[in-house]
């Protein structure tokens, strides 16, 4: 893995379009900089040199030449950073036209994406270095936002309506996604990876991942689950509860509904609260479980029931 630390102030620069971002920000900075110390300075020395002995109505009341000078400078410098951030912004609000659409949905607390051959994945997204993707994201509860330092881009993921964000990856290996928008309790743990790769390992990858796995056995299966689509956001392993019920020794046991029933946590459960979780929710518990319809086999389901069974 290679990784670029030429910005001195930011983290590492990973998109086309990073450099320019910490361009315009620099200009803007030290620019800021420079004039907030010839300000104070000029301050500092006017308040020394004339601390007294200043006699009312002695001296000139204005300059023509200098009220221009301090007129056109900063208006140039302002047209500047204008059209210089203007460029900036449309480079990075415009996706190229052969980027890649991935769809993303984000949830509390969870980023999903589906790529164009239907494959979906949770809180982890491949792309190929040096080829644009663009993602089409929205929410299916409260405002997200799905926030790339490395590659400079941060957009808001709304419910009800489509928000896009493009990269271009210039460095390999894995990219960090935060939430940038406060979404309630699982906030700071909504996070992804963006793993880039070059096209070889993306194929193999891809190859790998949309082949049925047969062969690990049930619970082994399950285990691996529970970590890839980030059953551990919400659920520990042990009898504590997060934001969904800790799985140790609740199978085989009865839970309290929020409708005041109970039901027992058998297989078929298990089965439902993976396939249309907030048909009911335990009680003294958001309902905020996302679907996994489409995005698990039923030997992936096979698999989790398992693994629960197994946590005694
Ligand atoms: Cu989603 Cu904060």
């Amino acid at each position: 893995m290679s990784t670029n630390h030429d910005s001195f102030l930011f983290p590492p620069q990973a998109s086309t379009f990073a450099k320019d971002v910490d361009s315009v920000y620099y200009f803007i900075h030290y620019l800021s900089i420079f004039f907030w110390v010839l300000i104070v300075g000029a301050i500092v020395f006017f308040v020394w040199r004339y601390k007294r002995g200043h006699k009312e109505g002695v001296g000139p009341s204005h300059s023509l030449p200098l009220e221009l000078t301090w007129s056109i400078i900063p208006l140039v410098l302002v047209i500047a950073m204008f059209l210089w951030g203007f460029k900036t912004f449309m480079y990075v609000s415009r996706a190229p036209g052969d980027a890649t659409d991935i769809h993303v949905t984000g949830a509390k607390w969870s980023w999903t994406f589906e790529y164009p051959n239907g494959l979906k994945e949770m809180n982890e997204l491949h792309a190929v270095i040096d080829k644009p993707v663009r993602l089409v994201m929205t929410s299916t509860d409260v405002i997200h936002s799905f926030y790339v330092p490395t590659f400079r881009n941060k957009m808001d993921v709304v419910p009800g309506r489509y928000s896009t964000f493009w990269f271009q990856p210039t460095v390999l290996g894995p990219q960090q996604v935060f939430c940038a928008e406060y979404c309630g309790d699982g906030h700071s743990e909504m996070l992804a990876k963006i793993i880039v790769q070059t096209q070889e390992e993306y194929d193999a990858w891809m190859k790998e991942t949309a082949k049925e796995d047969t062969t690990t056995p049930l619970p082994e299966l399950g285990a691996k689950l529970f970590q890839s689509k980030a059953c551990f956001t919400c659920h520990n392993t042990d009898t504590s509860a997060k934001v969904g019920p800790g799985f140790q020794g609740i199978f085989g046991h009865e839970v309290e509904l929020d409708n005041g029933t109970k039901a027992m946590v058998d297989e078929n459960y298990i089965r439902t609260k993976l396939l249309t979780p907030r048909a009911t929710t335990v009680r003294g518990f958001p309902p905020v479980m996302p679907s996994f319809q489409g995005q698990l086999t039923d030997r992936e389901i096979d698999g989790l029931i398992e693994y629960i069974k197994s946590l005694k």
